[in-house]
């Protein structure tokens, strides 16, 4: 075993890496908060005996640029602090600022400064690896569907990310520096702030207060027509039909 995929906030995906820069992804991952292994996603055609999936050096240097910092160019071998998701992975890399505080140029910051960043270069920032309409294969409708795994394209479906003049963005709700908040009243009220009477917008005729989140962000089961327990937040803000949102 050289890797293990995943914070273990749902799956954990245990991998080999080749010295030929391919990778063996194991047929079996833990889903931490049930404590079961379950089938792989993605290896449900394997039979149930195989060891797993080998991917080739370019797909396995894909897969593991999405969860880690960076690689050496030629082999899979990664530096323990590159592993996960790193501050260069959001800023870009950094060393042109090292050098430049170094020399004492602290007027040039030279790395890439998020702060205000409106929703297109944010969905730009984080869809590089959570996926925006244009990183997903549009032949492949399966993905299409799946609003609930890839937020970036999902947020950029609903009339809230449409209809807001690029004000709307993943920091709206989310610091990058921290855990996702999962107490539904920190969304709530930022649903509030777009959506009352205050600011002249007509408020939900269901309820104008709060449970926003479970009606028009529901968690939906993220690998459908598996058993796989995973569920996301539907980031396509909308209106649900009932058996809809309990998919
Ligand atoms: C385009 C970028 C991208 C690629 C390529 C990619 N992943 Fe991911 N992966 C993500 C993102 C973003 C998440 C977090 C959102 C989610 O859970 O879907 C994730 C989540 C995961 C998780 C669950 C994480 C957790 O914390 O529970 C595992 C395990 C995983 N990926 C394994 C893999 C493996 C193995 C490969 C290669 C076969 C791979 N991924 C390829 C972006 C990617
Ligand atoms: C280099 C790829 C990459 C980039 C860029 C990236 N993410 Fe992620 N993100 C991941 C992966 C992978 C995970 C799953 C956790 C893990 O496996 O480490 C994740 C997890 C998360 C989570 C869930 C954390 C939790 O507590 O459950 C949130 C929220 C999130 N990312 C938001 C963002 C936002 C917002 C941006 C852009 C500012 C962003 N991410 C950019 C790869 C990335
Ligand atoms: C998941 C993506 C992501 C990661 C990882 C990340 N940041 Fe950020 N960072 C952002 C975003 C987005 C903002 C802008 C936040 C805002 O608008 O309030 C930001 C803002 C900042 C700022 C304020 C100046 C600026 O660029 O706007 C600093 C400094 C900073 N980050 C440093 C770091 C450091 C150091 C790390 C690693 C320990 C790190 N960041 C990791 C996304 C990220
Ligand atoms: C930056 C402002 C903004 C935020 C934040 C926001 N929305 Fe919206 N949302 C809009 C706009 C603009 C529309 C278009 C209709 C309108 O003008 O009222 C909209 C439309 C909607 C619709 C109607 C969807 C449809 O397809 O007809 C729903 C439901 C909705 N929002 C729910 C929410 C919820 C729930 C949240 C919090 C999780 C939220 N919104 C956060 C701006 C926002
Ligand atoms: C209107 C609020 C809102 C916006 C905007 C938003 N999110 Fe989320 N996000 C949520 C909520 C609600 C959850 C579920 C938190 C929980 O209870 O675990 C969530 C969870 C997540 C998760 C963890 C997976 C899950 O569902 O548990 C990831 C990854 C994520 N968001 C990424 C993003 C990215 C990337 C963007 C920008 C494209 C974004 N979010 C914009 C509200 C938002
Ligand atoms: C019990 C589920 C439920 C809850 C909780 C809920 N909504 Fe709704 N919401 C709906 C339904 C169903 C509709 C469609 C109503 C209709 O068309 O008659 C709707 C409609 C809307 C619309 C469109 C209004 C319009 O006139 O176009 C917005 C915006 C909205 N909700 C926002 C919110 C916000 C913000 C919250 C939290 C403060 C919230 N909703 C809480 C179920 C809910």
């Amino acid at each position: 075993l050289h890797l293990a995929f995943g914070s273990g906030k749902s799956g954990v995906t245990y991998a080999t890496a080749y010295a030929d820069g391919g990778l063996l992804e194991f047929h079996k991952s833990y889903f931490v908060p049930h404590r079961q292994w379950y089938t792989t996603p993605g290896q449900e055609d394997l039979p149930a005996r195989s060891p797993g999936r080998r991917f080739e050096p370019a797909l396995a240097r894909k897969c593991i640029l999405c969860h880690a910092v960076t690689m050496p160019e030629d082999r899979l071998a990664l530096e323990k602090r590159f592993l996960g998701v790193g501050c260069e992975s959001c800023h870009g890399a950094g060393s042109a600022h090292i050098a430049a505080a170094e020399e004492g140029r602290a007027s040039k910051v030279l790395i890439v400064g998020l702060k205000g960043a409106r929703g297109t270069q944010m969905q730009e920032t984080c869809g590089k690896c959570h996926r925006t309409a244009a990183t997903i294969d549009p032949s492949d409708t399966g993905a299409l569907k799946q609003t609930q795994r890839f937020q970036p394209y999902g947020l950029s479906l609903s009339r809230c990310f449409k209809e807001s003049q690029d004000r709307l963005t993943c920091t709206t709700c989310h610091d990058p520096h921290h855990d996702a908040v999962t107490d539904p009243k920190h969304y709530e009220k930022v649903c509030r702030d777009c959506h009352s009477s205050a600011v002249g917008k007509k408020a939900c005729p269901v309820n104008p207060k709060e449970k926003c989140v479970s009606c028009h962000m529901p968690q939906r089961q993220v690998f459908e027509g598996t058993n796989l327990p995973t569920r996301m937040a539907d980031h396509y803000i909308r209106i649900f039909k009932k058996a809809e949102a309990r998919q």
